[in-house]
């Protein structure tokens, strides 16, 4: 089968007011910030990927094992007949789903969900080619606030991985939990992908690489509002910065002005002044206990199930049950 048309809940022009209305909020702020998900045009999303090959950056590794070795425990356990994965990008590790669920039998419906227009063409076709008995549905949305806008019907299985998670600010997981938890039926299934807390020299390498991957990629958020808002921001005026926070147990990625700037931001007819050494907060990537995301769960109004780590104990996949 190829894939269905892709179903667009999130128009252009949606967008566009997102984007304005975060970077007024953010940028007039103190301090300055801009939220992470604003990295991710063609361009951003393809430096996410080399981030992911980087030898510094060990979760996308470290979570494609724990998917290698329990994909065919996760299709057992599930029985799901509909997978959704929330954030889809490329759906590169969901295939190790994808192909525990052939084996296993049931699966009849694949629904990946980006706000990515262009990510979503390219791996719904893919997918769609691969494995051609499965229905492909790509949904363009937000899942941090639209997920009423997922399919009904079956037992489902919401896949959440990457750690995407730990991007949210603690009150905004609660809430992103809680919806999630509104959105499914009794007995649905989640499958959570979550950094774990480790050496922070490790972290602080796989968020600062030597290749400077990771700057070109913090720097990129720069470029979409030129782009997007006519802005006049130089890139290269900011240097990344990775900060571990030891209290909050999360990275942070900042933007620091090299020199004192204005910066004209056309479309919202704003001037924005930086002064040297100013930063901008671009990320928080949250680590995770496993006691921790195991209560907040529970919170949720989920039953954790089981929960994986890889060899190294890098990186964790809980599988909970909507209570
Ligand atoms: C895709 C959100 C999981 O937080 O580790 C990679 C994004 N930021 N390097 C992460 C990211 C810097 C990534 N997530």
């Amino acid at each position: 089968m190829s894939a269905e048309p892709l179903e667009i809940h999130l128009k252009d022009r949606d967008l566009a007011r997102e984007l304005r209305h975060d970077v007024r909020v953010g940028l007039t702020a103190t301090p300055k910030w801009l939220p992470p998900k604003w990295f991710y045009d063609a361009r951003g999303s393809e430096l996410f990927e080399e981030i992911t090959r980087l030898p510094e950056y060990y979760p996308t590794r470290a979570e494609r094992a724990v998917l290698t070795a329990h994909a065919d425990d996760i299709a057992r356990l599930t029985g799901a007949k509909t997978l959704i994965e929330l954030g889809s990008g490329s759906s590169d590790k969901t295939r190790l789903l994808l192909d525990a669920f052939s084996r296993h039998g049931g699966l009849g419906t694949f629904v990946p969900l980006d706000v990515s227009v262009s990510a979503l063409r390219q791996a719904t076709a893919q997918i769609a080619a691969d494995y051609p008995k499965l229905r492909v549905r790509g949904i363009v949305a937000d899942f941090t606030r639209q997920l009423d806008r997922l399919p009904t019907g079956g037992r489902r299985l919401v896949a959440f991985l990457g750690g995407t998670l730990g991007n949210l600010t603690p009150v905004e997981r609660a809430a992103f939990l809680s919806a999630m938890r509104s959105a499914q039926e009794t007995g649905d299934w989640l499958l959570l992908g979550t950094d774990l807390v480790k050496d922070p020299q490790v972290v602080v390498a796989a968020y600062d690489d030597s290749a400077g991957v990771t700057a070109d990629f913090n720097r990129n958020v720069l470029r979409v509002v030129n782009r997007e808002l006519g802005a006049d921001f130089e890139p290269e005026g900011f240097e990344h910065i990775a900060l571990w926070d030891a209290d909050r147990e999360w990275i942070e990625m900042r933007l620091r002005a090299r020199r004192a700037m204005r910066v004209r931001i056309a479309e919202l007819d704003l001037d924005v002044d930086l002064a040297e050494g100013e930063e901008i907060r671009t990320e928080i990537s949250a680590k995770f206990r496993r006691a921790g995301i195991s209560a907040e769960l529970v919170s949720a109004g989920f039953v954790p199930r089981a929960a994986w780590t890889d060899d190294g104990g890098l990186f964790l996949v809980t599988l909970a049950q909507a209570g």
